[in-house]
């Protein structure tokens, strides 16, 4: 069961808790409270072992495929977590004996996991325990665990089974050669593995240390080597009252780090430099090493995001900061050769796989407020144009059609093609999305020039940006088809964003952003040609863009966008989906879990009902809603809203923007809350899989590009705040062209700050202002100036 009242005096709205232990129950908490810092993941099982438990230890960039029929996955490394103890003989296990005053809680401001209980075994044996451990975010390669046991009336004999295991697997599938296996001075352990198809080497190295009551206990431990294992046990005898504390520190590298993977490389260095390095942690110790590493969760994250709401829930603030938590733990700052896995590195859902997920609903968080992660997210979308070239040849498309599903940048697509049962036929259901769902092109676009518009990063721009603009329009400008009876370009048999139509024609979604896509192109082509001839020849040069040009000015403009019909001015999703039969949704839409409609249609069925999974055009007005009118984006919300499911994790934030956005600032909240309980909620079960990276960056975009109202609107920056009735008043930072900007609102003012007193211009509700320094603007004026502004 969670609690989220724990944290108490400083440290409240900061704890996610579970108090209650159930060994059929593990995922929930196994997902949304792992550790990791972008480099790597550590799913937070239990150290003892049980059934269902799912051990994951992810490190981004490691994909290895384990055979020609599979796709390439993140492999799970081998565990460092799993401790086997024994109490006078008897194995220690919740599931045993009897436990009192357990909790497991995720400090979020620390990002340290504990554990605290008391266990009396079943010969009657009590014994107290606190475990904790971390990920570090100072030094990317560290894991830290502690675990202190205090002894109560009996002597007893406990042992500790400890080391290195690596016989693990993902779902079954082995990706990793058996190995070496060394122990060091009966200390240091040694894993070293490398992945069967992509060769990439690991090191994995951990150390023991034991402190009874303040001092260190040397002891000889036994030491094991099995297959694909290696450790140590230890026995220790303990009198009442005893106080022990075991430490186990531990470091993983891999031949794909950056300091590693140079043409040079040698394994010897990767075994020496990983032991030479845990040898020196081992020096610090636990204690001094999560100081760091608390240090630079206050600097690197806390204090740089500054995001803050005071609402009389106090639930929204600590989901706000679960979301923050997560956004850090799931990126890779640290290399822009890696991307975001949409189960991030909480599990192996998704195999690891970057989606349109990404830039839409995750990559906005870092362009608003840490540009320079942005930048790195969006390199490894640069570096995918190799997969992305090589996706449109094989299609028969020019320039760069970007995979559905990426992993490792030049692997080009990679999603599976089989998946689910069909309840009809029980044949697996093909995964069309790897095929036609093509709209990812263009939301990668979209996203870089979101990001180019808020920083103005002429250089990024200079070596990627046009570069991946461009290429993409050529895939658009090649995959467009000339319909001869009506004299217009369409876009047919595509999967858009709501999954539950496959094969249809004229997505609306897709049609307008690939519109978006080729008018973008053209316009930097203009800018570029006129303004910087020199760096445009040397562009033309390299990807022939002056026949493109062409192409894209004529198809652009004969590109089918669809309009909202007469009737009732709702936009048809696509070409059949306003003619497809409605059926009663009422049970669909009150589920408690999410895909319900499949135990009683299949695919094809679903196909032909209209009822989709996630926002599909609402989405459209959530990226170009300035495009639109009011009257017919509340039309179409209204319209689809009640036709969707939510059945992805992606749909409910966005409807509460929009909701938002519509002056429904009832069901925003509402939607908001249930967006924010997708992991958080009480279902236990609903993130076995892994965390929903997309909704929890939506609940970040719900929050400040919904009830903050900061959003980027045809270039400029808007500010339309419309909070919550429950929130008093919120604060955050974002930057805009390379200047931190403060903003405080409240119910009745706008506060912003230029922070390094450069001039900024931002419209709110319509109306222009400019601050080089500090202006408070009074919302309620400005809301009647321009009553339902957007
Ligand atoms: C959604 C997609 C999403 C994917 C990964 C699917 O269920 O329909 O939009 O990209 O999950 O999160």
């Amino acid at each position: 069961m969670m609690d989220y009242s724990l944290g108490k005096g400083n440290l409240e709205n900061w704890v996610v808790s579970e108090t209650e232990f159930s060994a059929d129950k593990l995922g929930k908490v196994e997902s949304i409270m792992y550790l990791g810092n972008g480099y790597m993941g550590l799913r937070s099982a239990t150290e003892e072992p049980y059934l269902n438990e799912v051990r994951n230890l992810f490190v981004n960039g490691t994909f290895n495929k384990f055979d020609e029929k599979e796709v390439t996955e993140l492999p799970n490394m081998a565990d460092v977590t799993r401790i086997d103890i024994r109490v006078d003989g008897e194995r220690f296990s919740l599931e045993l004996g009897e436990t009192r005053g357990y909790v497991r809680q995720l400090n979020l401001k620390s990002a340290e996991l504990t554990r605290t209980f008391e266990w009396v075994s079943p010969k009657g044996k009590e014994l107290h325990f606190h475990i904790k451990r971390f990920v570090s975010l100072d030094n990317l390669h560290l894991i830290g665990i502690q675990m202190e046991v205090e002894n109560g009336q009996h002597p007893v004999e406990i042992s500790f089974n400890t080391g290195i295991n690596a016989q693990m697997n993902n779902n079954g599938s082995q990706h990793f050669h058996e190995g070496d296996r060394r122990i060091f001075d009966k200390r240091f352990v040694q894993l070293v593995q490398t992945t069967t198809e992509s060769k990439i080497d690991v090191a994995i190295n951990t150390v023991h240390k034991f402190t009874k009551n303040g001092k260190e206990v040397k002891t000889e431990p036994v030491m094991q080597m099995d297959r694909r294992k290696v450790g140590l046990k230890y026995t220790i005898s303990l009198q009442p009252n005893d106080n022990l504390t075991m430490e186990k520190l531990t470091n993983v590298y891999t031949s794909r780090d950056k300091e590693f993977d140079k043409p040079n490389y040698h394994l010897e260095q990767l075994r020496e430099h990983s032991l030479q390095d845990l040898r020196k942690m081992s020096e610090s110790g636990y204690n001094l090493l999560i100081e760091v590493h608390h240090d630079a969760w206050q600097q690197k994250v806390w204090n740089k995001y500054n995001l803050e709401i005071n609402s009389e829930d106090s639930f929204d603030l600590l989901a706000l900061r679960f979301a923050l938590y997560h956004l850090t733990v799931m990126t890779p700052a640290h290399d822009e050769r890696m991307g975001i896995g949409a189960k991030a590195l909480s599990g192996e859902g998704y195999k690891g796989h970057s989606f349109w997920d990404t830039e839409v609903f995750i990559l906005p968080f870092f362009t608003f407020t840490n540009p320079e992660v942005a930048k790195s997210l969006l390199k490894y979308r640069y570096y995918g144009l190799v997969g992305a070239r090589k996706k449109a040849e094989e299609n028969g498309y020019e320039g760069a059609m970007y995979p559905w599903e990426a992993a490792w940048p030049t692997d080009g697509e990679v999603t599976p093609v089989w998946g689910a049962v069909d309840i009809i036929t029980g044949k697996q259901t093909k995964i069309w999305s790897g095929f036609i769902e093509q709209h990812i092109t263009s939301d990668i676009v979209h996203a870089v020039y979101q990001y180019f518009t808020m920083t103005g990063d002429q250089k990024f721009m200079d070596e990627c940006g046009y570069e991946m603009v461009f290429d993409t329009a050529k895939f658009w400008a090649s995959r467009l088809e000339w319909n001869e009876e009506k004299q217009e370009y369409h876009i047919n048999n595509v999967v858009g964003p709501d999954e539950y139509k496959e094969h249809v024609n004229n997505n609306a979604f897709t049609n307008y952003m690939a519109h978006f896509n080729l008018k973008l192109a053209i316009s930097y082509y203009e800018i570029l040609s006129k303004q910087t001839p020199s760096w445009f020849a040397e562009l033309n040069k390299k990807l022939s863009l002056e026949e493109s040009y062409q192409h894209w000015l004529y198809k652009a403009e004969k590109l089918y966008l669809p309009e909202p019909r007469e009737e009732d001015i709702v936009i048809p999703q696509d070409d059949t989906y306003l003619q497809l039969k409605e059926i009663d949704l009422t049970n669909y839409k009150n589920q408690d879990k999410v895909g319900t409609l499949f135990n009683d249609y299949n695919l094809e069925q679903v196909n032909k009902i209209q009822v989709s999974k996630q926002a599909d055009i609402n989405i459209l007005f959530f990226m170009m809603g300035h495009a639109f009118s009011q009257e017919v984006i509340r039309a179409n919300f209204n319209y689809y809203e009640s036709k969707t499911l939510h059945d992805s994790s992606l749909s409910l934030s966005t409807h509460a923007i929009l909701a938002n956005d519509l002056g429904e600032e009832q069901l925003a909240y509402s939607l908001f809350k249930k967006a924010s309980e997708i992991d958080l909620g009480s279902s236990m079960l609903s993130s076995d899989e892994g965390i929903h990276a997309a909704s929890i960056g939506g609940i970040w975009q719900a929050t400040v590009f919904g009830f903050a109202g900061v959003r980027l609107i045809d270039g400029k920056l808007r500010i339309n705040p419309r909070l919550p009735k429950h929130w008093n008043d919120m604060k955050l930072t974002i930057h805009w062209k390379g200047q931190p900007v403060s903003l405080f609102i409240t119910q009745a003012t706008l506060s912003v700050k230029a922070e390094n007193q450069k001039k900024i211009e931002f419209e709110v509700f319509g109306k222009s202002y400019e601050c080089k320094d500090h202006i408070v603007i009074p919302i309620e004026v400005a809301r009647e100036c321009k009553e339902g502004a957007l």
